[in-house]
Parts: C-alpha cells; sequence; structure tokens
C-alpha cells in the first residue's frame, strides 16, 4: 500500500470540487465508472499538503487529519463516447472545474491537454467532443481560443435549467 493517494482515493474530493464550481453534478458511482473504464482519460490537480501525507489518511478513515490530505483544486473528468451515433471513435468531455482560488494559472488548459494526448494516444479518439453553456464565456474561450475547438451545433434546451448548449468538437488527428 502507498501513502500517495490514488485517483480512486481523491473521487469525493473531485466530488465536491464539481458540486462547488458547477449545477452539473453526479453521483460518486458515475465518476467510479470513469475512473475504471477510461483510467488514463481523467485527471486532477492538487495542492500537496505541507509536510507530506501520512499514511493510513484519507478522507472518512481514521486518522484523516485536516491539511495531510490533498486538497483537489481541479479536475477533468473524461470518457470515450460507448456509442458514437456517428460510428467514429471519440472522447467526450464529461466535466471540468478549477477553484476559483487557482483559476487563471493554466491549470484547466493543461488538465485539458493531458486528457485530450490520452484519447489520441490510448484509444486512437479521432475527435473530442463536450457541451458547454452559451453563457459560458470563461470556459468558451478557454475551449474556442486557447485549445482550438469549434461550434458544431447549438443545442436547445440542453440543461435542466433551460439555457441551450453549444456541442463543440476537436479534431485529435491533427496534434500529434
Ligand atoms: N475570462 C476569459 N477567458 C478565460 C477565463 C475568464 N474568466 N478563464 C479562462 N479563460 C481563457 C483564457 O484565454 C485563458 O488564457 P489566459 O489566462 O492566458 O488569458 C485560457 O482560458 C486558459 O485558462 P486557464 O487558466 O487554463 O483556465 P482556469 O484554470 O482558470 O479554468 C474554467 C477555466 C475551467 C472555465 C474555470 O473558470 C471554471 O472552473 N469555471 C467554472 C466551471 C466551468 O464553467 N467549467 C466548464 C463547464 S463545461 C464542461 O464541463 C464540459
Amino acid at each position: 500500500l502507498s501513502s500517495y493517494p490514488s485517483y480512486i482515493d481523491l473521487l469525493p474530493s473531485i466530488q465536491t470540487c464539481n458540486i462547488t464550481n458547477l449545477p452539473e453534478n453526479y453521483f460518486l458511482k458515475y465518476y467510479l465508472y470513469h475512473a475504471l473504464t477510461w483510467p488514463q482519460l481523467s485527471f486532477v490537480a492538487v495542492v500537496r499538503p505541507k509536510n507530506g501525507y501520512k499514511s493510513g489518511s484519507g478522507p472518512g478513515m481514521a486518522g484523516d487529519i485536516s491539511g495531510q490530505y490533498p486538497k483537489v483544486v481541479g479536475y477533468v473528468l473524461a470518457k470515450m463516447e460507448e456509442e458514437p451515433s456517428d460510428g467514429v471513435q471519440h472522447g467526450h468531455i464529461t466535466s471540468l472545474s478549477v477553484m476559483r482560488t487557482h483559476r487563471r494559472l493554466g491549470i484547466a488548459e493543461r488538465l485539458m491537454r493531458m486528457s485530450q494526448r490520452a484519447m489520441a494516444e490510448s484509444h486512437r479518439a479521432h475527435y473530442v467532443s463536450l457541451h458547454v453553456r452559451m453563457s459560458n464565456t470563461a470556459a468558451l474561450r478557454l475551449y474556442r481560443d486557447t485549445l482550438g475547438f469549434e461550434v458544431e451545433k447549438v443545442e436547445s434546451r440542453y440543461y435542466a435549467d433551460g439555457e441551450d448548449a453549444y456541442a463543440m468538437k476537436l479534431d485529435l488527428q491533427k496534434q500529434w
């Protein structure tokens, strides 16, 4: 057993980061499904505790001492589309967020590039898709201007509150 926490150890903290930053939330088992099915594709950004990790400590476990477990400040949750409607093997970004305290440091860009690369290398993904709220200017700037995604179509009333989504995609074949 390693004293360094695994991605699965961090799932509750990833879920907390998601709940803090986005209205689209998921059951823990959905994060687990991603982690077990496509372990190469999801990444976290953590702040390490100052004095290192204490063996046996972890959320919900005896010995979980505040400050000794890494704090998740960003994550990308990603998957391969299991039954692509166009028949083309591709990845999908289920969720991405970064805590307010750690924004504009390049964390989201780095998480996205790592996931995109893994999709192409581990799963031969031809492209990556995602949905984003039309009002989400920060994420749109990231996807379109920084990463090179293009709007494929508008999906009307995609979100539970009735907001429309841009369905976006990025060709991965030209990237590496
Ligand atoms: N305003 C304008 N452009 C922005 C902003 C902003 N607030 N934030 C990021 N960008 C653009 C810029 O071009 C930036 O480059 P620059 O800083 O050199 O100008 C570029 O994106 C890269 O920014 P990062 O520092 O990598 O982005 P950050 O780590 O701050 O995370 C994110 C961006 C994920 C959108 C963050 O603001 C966030 O968590 N927002 C709330 C949750 C969210 O909207 N998630 C995306 C939902 S869509 C989905 O999950 C598929």
